[in-house]
């Protein structure tokens, strides 16, 4: 092993090409491969850029023998050679290098290796614990570096269009107090004073605000934020959004910044013109047309009211539950006449586990005839009348759920959704964007007996509604956008309350006195009396909108060290126990009964 000496690399593996033929070259790298020729030793030598091959020679002299033999698996080596054309025949067209090779005349080992956990020189997935655990060696494997190289160069294109347009990147902090954003905060305890705590930000919503009445004009910050939610794949409990705010701007400027920044991101990540402007649309035609806030708009099998139709039969699942003022909805998935018994039974299982009751089929067979059980209760003319609101023809399958309205568009959101990845609809290189707009601006929560805002409460309700604060406050339509990409809700924002007194109804309207508002919030209502600007902003999901650009499954392939679905991450085994004594010194004593 050397200890002391260059590390220096003429360059870098994957550079080497024709045009260093003949010349002497120093490499530093892995070793991803070995292969023993007799009396040659090849070994594909790789770092970050990619793969050489170099051929070793053990009767160079004795150095070189040790290091031909005992060399494993990623076994970290500087060798140095000459560059030479590979013989006719031993070209390899999949390789960048494949033209050349080095014949090494040094070759020394820097650092040995223990044999891998799981296998780095071939496309064979490691189980997800595994790369967890050793994310290291995940990275070093390939996919995931190459992953979080995009996620770098998205960061630098996100940083070179926000400078040039105005955006100034300020940091804030992460021991803070609170911020709304509906999910629960993770504490940090005070030392020096003791019994009382920090939040970490669920995103710095708060501080942005107070920039614009700083006049900073317009922030951008690429930052942490953490929320203790329950974990899915697009979502960790810490995450990075790309956050941004502007003063003196309406939704239209919000919006057409943002446009600018993800068209930027798209023409350097995947070299893709986007089509701008996104398409808006309202909340209550997203809800209408796809049974959700985050349409997946690459692909049609829309939703349908059928109720006042479905009223006009005698079924008695359908009358059912318009009875008790629920809805039926219904979609026409295409082509799907041709599904077999079981492939209706699955979906009808399917929509079960999504909490439907069950689900009603028609097909439409090739004749155009309607078939099914249940069509003995209802007219021709009531059949041919569902076809059309649905958009069904000859060859189509109708499916209908009849219950509460929510779970009526629920389960039919999902349905469609797993309908459109069965009939392979969701395809993998199309991106449809869209801004969906007009959220009611507070929501009733039945278990907390309140209304809470949608969005968080620092968005601005619409002029015209503002009369309905204390008449009728379900009505109030926000100032928010959303911005949805194949279904995913990639960012979101609004148009925020720069009003002192306006931010006092809001908080009264959310059942916050004026007490709390003051001890949570007073710092905020109090910069607002000093000449805050009209303002609005947005945040992007960065490592959803990565999944999307790099077609990873779960926003984890997009994260160098993620946390698993249960909050724990598996290769430094946080979170864990601390010692009494940390505990002692800040006052907290643990009562897990
Ligand atoms: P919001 O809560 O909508 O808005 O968050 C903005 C974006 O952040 C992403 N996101 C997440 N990504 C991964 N894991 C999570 N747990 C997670 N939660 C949210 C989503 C989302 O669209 N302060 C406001 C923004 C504003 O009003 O300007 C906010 O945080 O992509
Ligand atoms: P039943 O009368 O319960 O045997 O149901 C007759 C058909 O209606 C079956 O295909 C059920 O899957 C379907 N069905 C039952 N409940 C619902 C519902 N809430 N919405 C739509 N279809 C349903």
């Amino acid at each position: 092993m050397e200890e002391s000496g260059s590390y220096h690399r003429t360059h870098k593996c994957g550079e080497i090409s024709i045009k260093d033929v003949g010349n002497k070259v120093t490499l530093t790298g892995w070793v991803h491969r070995r292969r023993d020729h007799g009396g040659l030793v090849f070994m594909d030598l790789r770092d970050v850029s990619g793969i050489a091959q170099v051929a070793l020679n053990p009767q160079i002299d004795n150095q070189a023998h040790e290091v031909a033999h005992s060399v494993r698996s990623e076994y970290v080596l500087k060798i140095q050679g000459t560059v030479s054309r590979r013989p006719e025949g031993t070209v390899n067209p999949n390789l960048a290098t494949g033209e050349v090779e080095i014949y090494a005349d040094s070759a020394v080992i820097l650092n040995p290796a223990k044999t891998p956990p799981f296998v780095l020189d071939r496309d064979e997935e490691p189980s997800e614990g595994m790369k967890l655990k050793h994310r290291y060696m995940e990275i070093r494997r390939g996919p995931l570096m190459e992953r979080l190289i995009a996620r770098h160069k998205v960061s630098m294109a996100v940083r070179e269009f926000l400078d040039k347009n105005g955006f100034f990147e300020v940091e804030t902090p992460m021991l803070t107090k609170s911020t709304p954003e509906g999910a629960r905060d993770y504490l940090v305890p005070s030392r020096v004073n003791p019994g009382m705590f920090f939040a970490l930000p669920q995103s710095p919503q708060l501080f942005k605000q107070l920039l614009m009445v700083a006049g900073m004009d317009r922030y951008f910050q690429i930052t942490r934020c953490f929320r203790d939610e329950d974990l899915r794949s697009d979502r960790q409990p810490e995450f990075t959004q790309i956050d941004m705010e502007m003063s003196f701007v309406d939704e239209g400027d919000v919006r057409s910044i943002c446009e600018g920044m993800i068209t930027l991101v798209f023409e350097k990540s995947l070299g893709i013109k986007l089509d701008t402007p996104f398409p808006i649309m309202g909340y209550d035609e997203a809800m209408r047309r796809y049974g959700v806030d985050r349409p997946d708009t690459r692909f049609g099998l829309e939703l349908a009211d059928v109720s006042d139709l479905a009223g006009q039969c005698e079924f008695k699942v359908f009358r059912g539950a318009l009875d008790s003022g629920g809805s039926v909805r219904g979609l026409a998935a295409t082509g799907c006449n041709s599904f077999s018994r079981k492939d209706v039974d699955d979906l009808t299982g399917e929509a079960i586990k999504l909490g439907a009751k069950g689900m009603a089929w028609i097909r439409i067979d090739d004749k155009g005839e309607f078939v099914s059980p249940i069509t003995k209760f209802f007219s021709k003319e009531t059949l041919e009348g569902i076809r059309d609101r649905l958009g069904a023809k000859a060859g189509d399958l109708m499916i209908f759920i009849a219950d509460a309205d929510k779970t009526t568009l629920a389960v039919l959101a999902a349905l469609r959704l797993h309908l459109g990845r069965k009939l392979g609809l969701m395809e993998d290189d199309k991106y449809s964007f869209c801004w969906v707009t007009d959220f009611p601006l507070l929501e009733f929560d039945p278990e907390e007996k309140r209304w809470v805002a949608l969005h968080h409460p620092f968005t601005s309700p619409r002029v015209e509604d503002m009369g309905l604060f204390e008449s009728d406050p379900g009505k109030m339509r926000a100032r928010a956008y959303d911005l949805v990409l194949n279904g995913s809700e990639i960012g979101g924002g609004s148009i925020r309350i720069h009003d002192s007194q306006l931010q006092s109804a809001m908080f009264k309207a959310l059942g916050i006195g004026p007490e709390e508002a003051a001890a949570k919030f007073g710092f905020l209502l109090e910069a607002l009396e000093y000449g805050a600007p009209p303002h609005g902003g947005i945040a992007f999901g960065l490592d959803r909108l990565m999944a999307i650009i790099t077609k990873a499954e779960s926003i984890r392939d997009v994260i160098a060290f993620p946390k698993t679905q249960k909050a724990v991450c598996m290769l430094t085994d946080a979170p864990s126990e601390v010692s009494p004594r940390q505990l002692k010194e800040l006052g907290i004593k643990k009562d897990l009964g």
